[in-house]
C-alpha cells in the first residue's frame, strides 16, 4: 500500500536531454520505485541551455527566461508522471530537484567556486502544489567542497553490499563513480566525460543528438595516438576529491584536440572517443586501493552497447542496474528523490570524503507551494 512517504526525483544532467521524473517510496527495505517518466527537453530550450553554459553567449536576460521555462517544464513533467501513476499531489511528501547545471567552477586554485543550477523551484512547487527540495550543491560548496558528485551517498544507501566490493559508474554527460568497499565506507569522484563528447561529434556528423547503441563508434577504429594526447589532460590526472563539466569538455577542447587529427575518418574519431571514456573510467576502477568484484552501470551510457562491450573487456563483471532493481536511467532521479527525503528528515545529504567539504551537512532549500 502506497503511504505518506512518497517522493518525487526531477534529474535534467550535462546531456541536456530530458527531465527524467521518478516516484518512489522509502520504506525498511530501502527504495521502491513506483512509476516514471521522461520529459524531452524542447530544441530551443537545449539551445538556451547550452548558449548559458557558453560564457560569451550568456544573459542575465536569458538567465531569468531560461529559469522560468525550466521550473514550468518540471512542472509538466512531474504533473505527467502524477497522471501515469494516478497520484495526487496531496500524496507526495516533496520533489527532490537538481535543476539544470549552466556553470560548474569547482574550487581550485585562483578560481572563486560556485555551481550554478537553474529551473524555478517556486513555480514547480507553485504548479504541482507539492513542497520542493532544490539547491542542493550549494551548501557542501559553501563548506570548501565539489558540490559534486551528490549520488555517491544515495549510491551508498541503496546498492552497498556487506560481501562484495562495487563500484557504481554513472555516465551521463559527464561520468562519476561511487566506490562502495564491504567495509561500509563510500568514496566518489567525477572520472571525466561520459557522453558528452560522443554527443557533439554525433551531433556534428550524423545530425543526431547521440549515436545510438554506440554503432557508429563501433565501426569505427581507436586512433592511439589521438587517444593518448587526449589522456594527457589534467584532469585525468589529478586526485580526488574532483568533479567536471561542459566548462572543460565541450566542443573548444574537442575542437583543440583534433587540430592535428583532422585527415581522421569521423568514424574513427567517434571510436577514439568512446575509448576515452571506457579508458578513464576503468583506469580510474582499476587504480582504486580495494579489489572491485562488481561494478554497475547506470546514466544513459548503459544504453550504449559498444561502451558496455569495451567496459566489460576491461573491468571485472560490469552489468547495468538493472538486477539491483533500478533502470540506468532512473537512478539519478531516485538519487534526487533521497535526497529530499534526506533534508526533509534533518539529515546530511554530502559525504565530506567524496566532495571535500569541512563536514557532512544538510543539503538543499525547501520551497512552499
Ligand atoms: N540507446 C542509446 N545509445 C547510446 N547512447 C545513449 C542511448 N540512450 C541514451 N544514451 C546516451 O545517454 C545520454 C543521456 O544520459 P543521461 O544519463 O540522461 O545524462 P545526463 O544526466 O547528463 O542528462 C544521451 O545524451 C546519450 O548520449
Ligand atoms: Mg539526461
Amino acid at each position: 500500500m502506497i503511504s505518506d512517504h512518497l517522493y518525487i526525483g526531477l534529474m535534467s544532467g550535462t546531456s541536456i536531454d530530458a527531465v527524467d521524473a521518478v516516484a518512489v517510496t522509502f520504506n525498511s527495505n530501502g527504495i521502491e520505485l513506483i512509476h516514471s517518466h521522461s520529459e524531452p527537453i524542447p530544441q530551443d530550450l537545449k539551445q538556451q541551455i547550452l548558449d548559458l553554459c557558453h560564457p560569451h553567449k550568456d544573459s542575465v536576460q536569458l538567465l531569468g527566461e531560461t529559469d522560468h521555462r525550466l521550473g514550468r517544464l518540471y512542472a509538466k513533467t512531474s504533473l505527467s508522471l502524477l497522471d501515469k501513476a494516478q497520484l495526487k499531489a496531496s500524496q507526495i511528501t516533496a520533489i527532490g530537484c537538481h535543476g539544470q547545471t549552466i556553470r560548474h567552477a569547482a574550487p581550485s586554485e585562483g578560481n572563486i567556486p560556485f555551481s550554478l543550477q537553474i529551473g524555478d523551484a517556486n513555480i514547480l512547487a507553485t504548479e504541482t502544489g507539492i513542497p520542493v527540495v532544490a539547491d542542493f550543491r550549494r551548501k557542501d560548496m559553501a563548506l570548501g567542497g565539489q558540490g559534486a558528485p551528490l549520488v555517491p551517498a544515495f549510491h551508498h544507501y541503496a546498492f552497498a553490499d556487506a560481501k562484495i566490493n562495487r563500484v557504481i559508474v554513472n555516465i551521463g554527460g559527464i561520468s562519476n563513480i561511487s566506490i562502495l568497499p564491504i567495509d561500509g565506507a563510500c568514496g566518489g569522484f567525477d572520472t571525466g566525460p561520459g557522453n558528452v563528447l560522443m554527443d557533439l561529434w554525433s551531433q556534428t556528423h550524423l545530425g543526431t543528438s547521440y549515436d545510438h547503441n554506440g554503432d557508429w563508434a563501433a565501426s569505427g577504429e581507436t586512433h592511439q595516438a589521438l587517444l593518448q594526447q587526449m589522456k594527457r589532460c589534467d584532469f585525468f590526472s589529478q586526485s580526488a576529491p574532483k568533479s567536471t563539466g561542459r566548462e572543460l569538455f565541450n566542443q573548444h577542447w574537442l575542437n583543440s584536440q583534433l587540430t592535428r587529427f583532422s585527415e581522421l575518418a569521423p568514424q574513427d574519431i567517434q571510436a577514439t572517443l568512446l575509448s576515452l571514456t571506457a579508458d578513464s573510467i576503468s583506469e580510474a576502477i582499476l587504480e582504486l586501493d580495494i579489489p572491485v568484484n562488481e561494478v554497475y552501470i547506470c546514466g544513459g551510457g548503459a544504453y550504449n552497447n559498444a561502451l558496455m562491450v569495451k567496459l566489460s573487456k576491461q573491468l571485472p563483471k560490469v552489468m547495468t542496474t538493472e538486477p539491483l532493481g533500478i533502470a540506468p536511467s532512473l537512478v539519478e532521479g531516485c538519487a534526487f528523490a533521497w535526497l529530499a527525503k534526506q533534508r526533509l528528515n534533518h539529515q546530511c545529504g554530502n559525504l565530506a570524503e567524496v566532495t571535500g567539504a569541512k563536514r557532512q551537512t544538510i543539503l538543499g532549500a525547501i520551497y512552499l507551494p
